[in-house]
């Protein structure tokens, strides 16, 4: 009788060489061979299938990641910011968790409306809103639309079709300088006078502030100090207009996982107080989370073109794909498909660009013979840097999703014909 060797047990992913929050989807699992599975899908297999440089999200990562923010805050509304990664599955399975969805472009809008997304649940923000996302959301009836500037005002409330005003929230700097250049500062009055006149158009009706207090913040506190800040702006505007305003939106910013309970207790209770001493009504809450809902549970794949050695001594590794802006290099990378012996060494990863923006991950352990041809995955890859190609003219990279074992693609590779064919070079 021929012994038939055992194959191993599925071992959860475990990383030795980081230790912060985890950072691979809890799916993850170490198959044999090397290879890691995400929701029962093998990662050499979109690899092989889609080729690289692919990314992968684990659809039911996102969904929990949705849920968790509904339960951690059960009379807020949770709306997704698309800025993180948007496609026509992801507008879906939002839809479905009963989520929003923040928007910056009159594309986006277009988008999720072409899924049938529920209008009254979008919300279209940004510094810079063309002429075309202003008409594009009031003609699609989009839900709520965020005043960034004082220049906003007359031009929006000439465009508002009517009968029914367009539902408001003024964007605020609450003022501790932790919240980006944009928005009407509470400090100097500038929120204050635009309430007043938003309140005067007749075609506009404010429903609230919003800010952005975080960016990648693991504390709650920026939000608890922005709660009371825009607390305080309501008592204001109250006093001054005799309107209490019943929203309060707090953006996004948090930090990929973080448990959303530890900032929805901050947030709640630091609301209850300040609203308790202003002698206000609490406001409805609305959370923005973008990266932190999305970076998880995505897996990027990459293949080694070349190797070699830095001055001190690190290995260096470029693979065939790069980053974009994204939220910066990944936390961890694995080496897949292959089980290596070698001792780990600490490497750095860039894209094919090379240069210092484009570090895929830096200061990560990799087996010593990494060589090209090897597969590496990226985890924590969802955000931002879905889209990157590695090159200025290079198609971008397919994305795939993975679910109860099967995965599907959801955006194609670029192709050279498709960039060819943007490209009519006059
Ligand atoms: C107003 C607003 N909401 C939500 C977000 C999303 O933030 P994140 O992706 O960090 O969660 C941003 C990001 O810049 C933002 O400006």
């Amino acid at each position: 009788m021929t012994a038939v060797p055992a194959i191993p047990v599925p071992a959860p992913v475990s990383f030795p060489e980081f230790a912060g929050p985890p950072v691979w989807p809890a799916s993850a699992v170490a198959r044999p061979g090397g290879d890691v599975a995400l929701a029962g899908v093998p990662l050499t297999g979109p690899a092989e299938r889609y080729g690289t440089p692919v990314h992968v999200l684990d659809e039911e990562e996102v969904r929990a990641g949705a849920r968790a923010w509904r339960r951690a805050l059960p009379d807020a509304d949770v709306v997704y910011a698309a800025e993180a990664f948007l496609c026509r599955a992801v507008v879906d399975w939002m839809a479905d968790e009963g989520l929003g969805l923040a928007v910056r472009s009159a594309d986006e809008l277009e988008l999720a409306a072409s899924r049938g997304f529920p209008m009254d649940r979008m919300v279209l923000h940004g510094a810079a809103k063309s002429p075309r996302d202003l008409r594009t959301a009031l003609r699609l009836g989009v839900g709520r639309i965020v005043i960034d500037s004082p220049c906003e005002i007359a031009r929006l409330a000439s465009q508002v079709p009517g009968p029914e005003p367009q539902q408001v929230l003024i964007r605020v700097r609450p003022g501790d300088g932790a919240e980006g250049e944009f928005g009407l500062s509470a400090a100097g009055g500038e929120a204050e006078d635009a309430a007043a006149r938003v309140l005067g158009q007749p075609c506009l009706e404010l429903v609230g502030l919003h800010c952005d207090p975080g960016s990648g913040a693991a504390s709650p506190e920026p939000y608890a100090r922005a709660v009371r800040r825009l607390v305080a702006l309501l008592a204001r505007i109250r006093e001054r207009c005799g309107v209490a305003l019943p929203e309060l939106v707090l953006g996004g910013g948090f930090a990929p996982g973080r448990a959303p309970g530890t900032y929805a207790r901050r947030i709640q209770g630091e609301l209850l107080r300040a609203c308790a001493e202003s002698d206000l009504p609490v406001p409805r809450i609305t959370v923005e989370p973008g990266r932190s809902l999305i970076a998880p549970a995505g897996v990027a794949l990459h293949r080694v073109l070349a190797t070699g050695r830095t001055p001190g001594g690190r290995t260096l590794v470029a693979v065939d794909g790069g980053r974009d802006d994204g939220p910066g290099p990944a936390p961890s990378v694995r080496m897949i498909g292959r089980v290596s012996s070698a001792p780990m060494r600490t490497a750095t990863v860039v894209g094919r660009l090379g240069g210092p923006g484009d570090v895929l991950a830096d200061g990560v352990e990799l087996p010593e013979d990494v060589r090209p041809g090897d597969l590496l995955a990226l985890p924590g890859s969802g955000a931002r840097g879905v889209p990157a190609a590695g090159c200025p003219a290079a198609g971008r990279p397919p994305v795939v999703a993975v679910r109860e074992g099967r995965a599907r693609l959801l955006v194609r590779r670029e192709t050279y014909e498709d960039l060819r064919a943007r490209d009519i070079g006059l």
